[in-house]
């Protein structure tokens, strides 16, 4: 009778054993069948009421069963067991032979970026580029440049001075000096270059910026000259026509003076805070070479005149771009830098 019985639940455990299809199967088996309640631990209780010899006999068949059963469920649970860390090791997997994605190329800044492209344009138009010192002498700075010391035009130029008499370059229209300094007339050239003002700083305003000089020195130039370089100038870097305005401006060393602005490309002329709510900017002075300027220089003024223009390169990346704050340009900030 219990032999029988033995016989069967074995079979049935091993059954669900074979068939089980998680680990969480195997050990309910397990408790069902050997666990405090389950059905061979119950038929162990019978064996109270057995006589001794069948006592011994059921014994044994029921260890075997036992045996047989402990041993079919660590089998399982083993093979379940090693699938799970396979799943594991298989969704872990990195390929360690793999090339890495390499160094992120970097690109240069906007401001050299347009700097090349004016320097490559006016090159092609017969202009030598030229470079000048940023710590400048007050003489090519303000008085070779028809400033006096005395010129309120010096108040509007307030720099940062070095104890030993010189200073941080106001603009780069020092290297036109140089530039007469070292050559003769025909003479073509630009500058690009930092300047320096002793400024507050704002969304429009930086102590420290970039402007790109242009000098042409010939005989018999016009305005009209100077208006075709800067009209060539705007639509090469702007690749499209711009809205322009010229208005008188005043600066010692041109005369006449003009401030050349541009409708202002981030808000449309509507009025932002790079074009300071008036719809333009004032992006290129310019005129012609005030005949002072070339007689301090050495120049004949009977055979020789000229234009000369300051381009605000960092005011142009700005419009080109849609630069709204000018900080943002040597912020050094890398995810602005990326876009260009
Ligand atoms: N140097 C002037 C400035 O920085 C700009 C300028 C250059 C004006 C050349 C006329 C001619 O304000």
């Amino acid at each position: 009778m219990l032999e029988n019985q033995i016989s069967e639940l074995q079979a049935a455990a091993l059954k669900r054993i074979a068939a089980a299809h998680s680990a969480d199967e195997i050990e309910a088996v397990r408790v069902e069948a050997l666990g405090r309640k389950g059905a061979l631990t119950q038929v162990s209780k019978e064996m109270g009421k057995l006589a001794p010899e069948e006592r011994a006999r059921v014994g044994k068949l029921l260890n075997a069963a036992k045996q047989a059963l402990e041993q079919a469920l660590d089998e399982r649970k083993q093979e379940f067991d090693a699938s799970a860390l396979r799943a594991q090791l298989d969704a872990e997997w990195i390929d360690l032979t793999l090339p890495s994605p390499g160094p992120r190329a970097g690109s240069l800044h906007p401001i050299t970026q347009i700097q090349m492209e004016i320097e490559d344009l006016f090159v092609s138009l017969g202009f030598m580029v030229l470079d000048g010192p940023e710590v400048e002498t007050e003489y090519h700075n303000f008085d070779a440049l028809n400033i006096p010391p005395e010129h309120p035009a010096r108040d509007s130029q307030d720099t940062f001075w070095l104890t030993d008499g010189n200073l941080l370059r106001t603009h780069t229209s020092p290297v036109q000096v140089r530039g007469m300094e070292r050559f003769s007339p025909p003479l073509r050239m630009i500058a690009p270059g930092r300047a320096f003002r002793n400024e507050s700083v704002d969304a429009s305003h930086e102590h420290t910026f970039y402007q790109l000089e242009g000098m042409m020195i010939d005989r018999d130039v016009s305005v009209a000259h100077l208006l075709y370089f800067m009209k060539t100038l705007l639509t090469e870097v702007f690749r499209r026509e711009v809205t322009v305005r010229l208005r008188p401006g005043f600066f010692p060393f041109v005369e006449p003076g003009f401030e050349l602005d541009i409708q202002c490309v981030i808000c449309g002329g509507s009025g932002c805070a790079v074009c300071k709510h008036s719809g333009w900017v004032e992006l290129l002075p310019c005129g012609l070479v005030n005949p002072n300027v070339l007689r301090i220089s050495g120049i004949d003024t009977e055979k020789w005149n000229g234009f000369a223009f300051g381009l605000g390169l960092t005011r142009l990346v700005m419009m080109r771009y849609g630069i709204d704050d000018i900080r943002l340009l040597q912020s050094g900030e890398l995810r602005f830098l990326r876009q260009f």
